[in-house]
């Protein structure tokens, strides 16, 4: 019996190879947004790899929507080249290339995790001011973001346009608006960050608007054949927060705008909540959106082998894997797999003497 992991699957127009996607991994290696060796090096490894989709690291919109001073970039036309270098090698290498593209809301002006990840107050070299749906802090150690008004509101969607526009340029093929782990979209989204009387803000119609504006903005840009993922935390795992049913809602609305897939994450609105980690422990949100809502799903989160993969793709709870940190591990983790479950999948022709029989 061929396995589910190797299985291809369309959307669209598009086929993927297999069920393996590398998920979106912030490099914090980019100077002035610009890519450059390391992403074509890290991207293109894991395309060698024999991942289906490979989805770069959040790219900011506009220069104040990175999380730190170092963050890949997709706010200039100058941005470009770098990202079709390595679009261009993904294709070559079979892997279809995806960008996902990010606001990080009051969770911006950071430094990098390596440094300490702390909060850079706009006044600190390296700082500016960031904007948010309110004007609430993260955590005692971020800076206070200024809360949008419309036109500020009307930028951002600007700044989403302008990026999908050139990431098609720049020959992307899925792009994945990211509505996760507490960046802006999922600030809009959440109670806890979101304390707006407008129509922005308040009530589950109110708090979903602008993820709906962008996607509808989006979907207007990207071509008809192209897949459009979001991804979400279907809970904020906190008292007050975003809610799984909320999730459900919402993902039944973005089915009707014409997105393609939910990538199904959770957590990143309040800085220590409870939970529950295990193997696989997002897993059953993407098993509930998909059931209840019959959008494709991607499941993501400790999720480490083989086995795991082909389990829960075999039992219907979700139409795509995502390897974060395994991929980071093992970057041929798709060749390897393969050889786990007793597929026979092409290598590399320059690594076939080293294949597995
Ligand atoms: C180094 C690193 C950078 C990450 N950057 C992003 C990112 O840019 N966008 C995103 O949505 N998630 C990001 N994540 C979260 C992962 O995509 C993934 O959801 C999470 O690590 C759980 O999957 P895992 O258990 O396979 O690592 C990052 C994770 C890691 C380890």
């Amino acid at each position: 019996m061929p396995s589910h992991l190797f299985s291809p699957f369309t959307l669209r127009g598009i086929e993927f190879k297999n069920r393996i996607v590398v998920s979106p991994m912030c490099q914090y290696s980019s100077v002035d947004g610009f890519a450059n060796d390391w992403h074509l090096v890290n991207l293109g490894s894991r395309a060698v790899g024999g991942a289906g989709l490979v989805l770069s690291e959040a790219a900011a919109i506009s220069p104040e929507g990175r999380i730190t001073p170092h963050d890949l970039g997709i706010w200039s036309d100058e941005h470009v080249a770098g990202l079709k270098r390595i679009t261009d090698f993904l294709t070559a290498n079979g892997a279809v290339p995806g960008i996902q593209l990010a606001h990080a809301g009051r969770k911006a002006s950071h430094n990098r995790p390596w440094e300490g990840g702390k909060g850079i107050s706009p006044t600190e070299p390296g700082g500016w001011q960031t904007v948010a749906p309110s004007a609430v802090a993260f955590a005692e150690t971020s800076p206070v973001p200024a809360a949008l008004d419309e036109e500020g509101i009307q930028k951002i969607r600007a700044d989403f346009r302008e990026a999908t526009h050139r990431a098609l340029l720049a020959g992307f093929v899925v792009a994945e608006i990211h509505a996760a782990h507490g960046y802006l979209l999922h600030q809009f989204l959440s109670p806890i960050s979101n304390q707006r009387t407008d129509q922005y803000g308040g009530s589950f119609d109110n708090r979903v608007r602008l993820l709906l504006d962008i996607v509808a903005d989006v979907r207007a840009i990207w071509p008809a054949d192209y897949p459009l993922f979001v991804r979400i935390s279907a809970t904020d795992w906190a008292e007050g927060g975003w809610t799984p049913d909320e999730s459900v809602a919402l993902s039944a609305l973005l089915k009707d705008q014409g997105v393609d897939l939910i990538d199904c994450s959770s957590g990143g609105t309040v800085p220590r909540p409870t939970i529950p980690l295990g193997p696989g422990y997002q897993v059953p949100f993407a098993e509930r959106i998909k059931r209840e809502t019959g959008m494709p799903t991607g499941a993501v989160g400790l999720i480490t082998t083989a086995e795991q993969a082909e389990a829960i793709l075999a039992a219907g709870q979700a139409d795509l894997i995502l390897l974060a940190r395994e991929s980071l591990r093992d970057p041929y983790f798709p060749l390897h797999a393969a050889h786990t479950l007793g597929e026979d999948i092409p290598w590399p022709v320059q690594y076939e003497r080293a294949k597995k029989v």
